[in-house]
């Protein structure tokens, strides 16, 4: 089977570094090293390069996405907060242009109002929400699967 994926960026938005400490009722009880080992193992697996951040700051994860274009062939991403929020994301991955799948812990959908707004969604490949850190595992698998963008529009 020809392997089109072979690096992944995967980025974490603010308050992701407390993973483990915050809010276990949503977000679980893995560390956000925790969760890099997971995503690493995964990737190991498939002979997959990958890089994984996490920042609380806008600027920093803009930069990480403009940067990717020539690196890295999907970008996994959490943008925690800024999902609902940011404009200035949207614009970077719009730019990037390649496989973007977002991912939650939580169920977005069954939270408060202003979570069920993305920024990110309706350019994403896909979204994967509400599994727990599963959901990044489920994406590097999709991804390395070669599981193929269904037409939305
Ligand atoms: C989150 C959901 C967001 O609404 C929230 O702001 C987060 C984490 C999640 O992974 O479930 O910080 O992205």
């Amino acid at each position: 089977m020809k392997k089109n994926i072979n690096s992944i960026l995967i980025l974490n938005g603010p308050n992701l570094n407390l993973l483990g400490q915050r809010e276990q009722q949503y977000y679980g009880n893995n560390t956000i090293e925790d969760l890099e080992k997971q995503c690493q193992k995964k990737c190991d697996e498939y002979s997959i390069r990958m890089k994984f951040e996490q920042s609380n700051s806008e600027s920093d994860l803009i930069k990480w996405i403009q940067d990717a274009k020539e690196e890295y062939d999907a970008i996994i991403i959490n943008a925690a907060a800024y999902t609902h929020t940011s404009i200035a994301i949207r614009d970077a991955l719009l730019f990037y242009d390649k496989t973007i799948i977002e991912v939650h812990l939580s169920n977005i959908m069954a939270r408060e109002n202003f979570r069920h707004k993305s920024f990110i969604s309706d350019i994403a490949m896909g979204v994967i929400c509400g599994i727990g850190t599963q959901g990044y595992i489920a994406a590097i698998e999709a991804l390395a699967k070669n599981i193929l963008p269904i037409k939305h529009q």
